[in-house]
């Protein structure tokens, strides 16, 4: 019997509904492997405000450190929109990505059959996108010093360093090498000088990665091309703000945004694994929303973090079978379609996953 012992930060608005979802489909594989997750919860972002503590409190960067994986819902709520920058929920999120060193940030897009018809795209443009978006996460615009905010002045700073790029560079041609071996790498090496270094780290990391086909594109290039023909994309590169950006717009190929997952890795064992959407505060508490993404970051988690791909795969497999069985939350609903609620999908999932122990 093997333990894992995972961090579990609920969060803010939604978040606590969705990961409950994706606790079900830890339970349903721990039903069918010799496996036990030792879950363990803790604060971050407005729920730690909520309770005196700081947005990451130490007692969670403790666990979370100690942890095999972190299982997160998400942070922020209108509530704290007033309180000193450096307070806010967000930093939360954006300390605990730090303090834990993950710097590659693996959003994966794919079409499901049956919610072609509920996307705002025509479907023959997005019937069969599988796309990986490889996201920087702890550099740029997000980290980078100096950054000041006067009343009428303010600066915000995009660096890189050549080992930053480098590394996350690896990550990327990694993948690809294991998928259709394209890789697009996404800049603004027109206007921006990180962009240009970041370019040319590429091109030399590249050199190591002879079997797979490098190309680069403008990051405005990029936002059109996803909607005039996302299939051209295997692996995108990007950088932590185009990547921000450009993963929640290819979360529009899927039909939602509640549909994408997210992986955050480091070097070593630490890994985050959390959907790749906000904390939607207008619907918490109204078993209303998608909680898909996170539960297909429970697939993420068992594969990058517990060695069990296999029982990925039929996480991944029983979201499709309860797709395909019609379940539908609004957010992916068709016209006409029964709308369901977040822990009925939930259900579905974890039932679907039980029952895909013969096929796959
Ligand atoms: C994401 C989110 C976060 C980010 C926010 C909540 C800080 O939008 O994970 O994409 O910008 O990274
Ligand atoms: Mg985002």
């Amino acid at each position: 019997m093997t333990t894992y012992n995972i961090a579990v930060l609920p969060g803010d608005g939604i978040g606590p509904e969705i990961v409950e979802q994706g606790v079900k489909v830890l339970k349903a594989v721990e039903k069918d492997y010799d496996v036990t997750f030792e879950l363990a919860y803790a604060d971050i972002g407005g729920a730690a405000l909520e309770n005196g503590q700081d947005p990451l409190p130490e007692a969670t960067l403790k666990l979370a450190l100690a942890a095999d994986a972190v299982y997160l819902g998400a942070v922020g709520d209108y509530k704290w929109d007033t309180i000193e920058p450096e307070r806010r929920p967000e930093q939360g999120l954006l300390q605990i990505r730090k303090a834990l060193g993950l710097y590659a940030n693996l959003r994966p897009v794919k079409a499901y059959k049956p919610l072609l018809h509920g996307s705002t795209l025509k479907p023959e443009v997005i019937d069969g996108i599988d796309i990986m978006v490889v996201r920087e996460l702890t550099g740029g615009l997000y980290f980078g010093q100096p950054r000041e905010r006067g009343k009428d002045r303010a600066l915000d700073t995009m660096l890189y360093t050549r080992p930053e790029v480098e590394r996350i560079a690896h990550r990327a041609f990694q993948l690809a090498s294991g998928r259709s071996k394209q890789l697009c790498s996404v800049d603004k090496a027109n206007v921006l000088a990180s962009s240009q270094l970041w370019r040319e780290v590429v091109q030399d990391v590249a050199k190591q990665y002879p079997d797979v086909e490098l190309w680069h594109m403008y990051v405005d290039n990029a936002a059109m091309q996803l909607i005039r023909n996302p299939k051209q994309f295997d692996v995108m590169l990007t950088e932590n703000t185009f990547g921000d950006i450009l993963s929640d717009e290819a979360s529009m190929l899927t039909g939602s945004l509640g549909m994408l997952a997210s992986a955050s890795l480091g070097e070593g064992k630490h890994a985050m694994y959390e959907p790749s959407h906000g904390s939607a505060p207008k619907y918490k508490g109204q078993d209303k929303v998608n909680p898909i993404a996170t539960i297909m970051s429970v697939a993420l988690m068992l594969r990058y973090s517990c060695n069990l791909p296999e029982a990925a795969d039929r996480v991944d497999q029983a979201v499709a079978d309860a797709l395909q069985a019609g379940h539908r939350t609004y957010d992916i609903a068709e016209e006409g379609a029964a709308i369901i609620g977040t822990s009925a999908m939930g259900d579905a999932v974890a039932q679907a996953f039980l029952k895909t122990k013969a096929t796959v």
